[in-house]
């Protein structure tokens, strides 16, 4: 007997690489998504990668009726992944309100829901963000660094949503948790059949570069070049999301076996290298030969200086370790940016 995994938010870009390798696992998976960043097509790309079309809902997680009703309809569901949230830094420099109301509720509606129908485990979506700014000496940041003042509210919610999930199992809550503190994904899919696609201008510094090489958008803008570090440029972990999708299908797994050792556990999912924003430009450029128009604009607010994983936790714990280079990653989203030309969707 299969089991099967809810994935909120797997019509979006980590979400719908995850439904794939979760299949891939022998899991059957039910998807849930608003739509608000993602298009309903990517479901039929799923089922183009892996033969299997999942189950899909248009429901918004802070709908806790209709959240509810999917339960109602798949009560062999026996693990939750909850992507669905809005995840822009700048954005939610903006409309901060938007991300308390839209990241807090929809993790709640899902907890609440969890005992009701006998769920027994979730993986929520975290990120590095909560660490703010680590200080150097604790550079590439592990799990046991101190959570520091969130520097955007999006960081906040993240920092905020840990807390809900502990206090929760702490209350006797009969579920377990994994937080995956993700570093920053990039990528697409192989195939060329799914990739990230965010709606409107991107907020994120993939889709931007190969908007900008194929034409789609006149120039990237780098926001800043006077960071303490080696060229100027912010220093990130960039993590292919293949590899991060195949994170959680080990977390899930760790959970559904039930070998945690613990009703939360904390993993760092990255590469463990740290790349600066000009180093990845050039990689970008020397990848797939294409030159990347830009300028140097001022910082963004928000924005950490330098962020890098160790992952030590996640490969001897976890099991799981990143195996693709830069050089994959960014090739695969020119790869993916192209196809979208070819099809005619940008
Ligand atoms: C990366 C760097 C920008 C755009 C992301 C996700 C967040 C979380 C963490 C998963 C920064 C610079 C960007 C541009 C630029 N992921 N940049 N020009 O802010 O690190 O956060 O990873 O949970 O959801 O948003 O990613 O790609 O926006 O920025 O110079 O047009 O690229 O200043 O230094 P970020 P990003």
């Amino acid at each position: 007997m299969k089991k099967t995994i809810l994935v909120t938010g797997g019509t979006g870009f980590i979400g719908s690489h995850t439904t794939v390798e979760l299949q891939a696992a022998g899991y059957d998976v039910v998807i849930v998504d608003n739509l608000s960043n993602s298009n309903a097509d990517v479901v039929d790309g799923i089922e183009q990668i892996s033969g299997i079309r999942p189950a899909f809902y248009k429901v918004d997680c802070c709908d806790l009726p209709a959240l509810e009703d999917v339960f109602k309809k798949h009560p062999d569901i026996c693990g939750i992944i909850h992507f669905a949230a809005s995840k822009a830094v700048g954005e939610s420099v903006e409309q901060p309100l938007k991300y308390y109301e839209n990241n807090l509720v929809s993790l709640i509606n899902l907890l609440k829901i969890m005992p009701v129908y006998g769920v027994k485990g979730i993986i929520f979506s975290s990120s590095c963000t909560v660490y703010g700014q680590p200080d150097p000496e604790h550079l590439p940041v592990t799990e046991e660094a101190p959570i520091k003042k969130a520097e955007s509210p999006y960081g906040n919610t993240k920092q905020i949503n840990e807390e809900i999930v502990q206090d929760y199992v702490k209350s006797g809550a009969p579920i377990s948790a994994i937080l995956l503190r993700y570093f920053n994904p990039i990528g697409s899919h192989p195939s060329g059949i799914i990739g990230e696609l965010p709606n409107g201008v991107p907020a994120n510094l993939i889709p931007y570069i190969t908007q900008t090489a194929i034409g789609i958008r006149e120039q990237l803008s780098v926001f800043g070049d006077d960071y303490d570090t080696p060229d100027g440029s912010c220093i990130r972990d960039f993590i292919y999301v293949l590899d991060l999708a195949k994170a959680h299908v080990a977390a899930m797994a760790r959970i559904v076996e039930g070998k945690n050792t613990e009703p939360v556990e904390i993993y760092n999912v990255g590469t463990g290298n740290g790349v600066s924003v000009f180093e990845l430009l050039n990689t970008f450029e020397k990848c797939t030969g294409v030159k990347v128009n830009y300028k140097v604009a001022p910082r963004r607010a928000g924005d950490i200086e330098k962020v890098w994983g160790n992952v030590d936790k996640a490969n001897n714990v976890l099991g799981w370790k990143a195996v693709h280079t830069l050089e994959e990653a960014l090739s695969s989203a020119w790869n993916w940016q192209k196809k979208l030309r070819e099809r005619g969707i940008m």
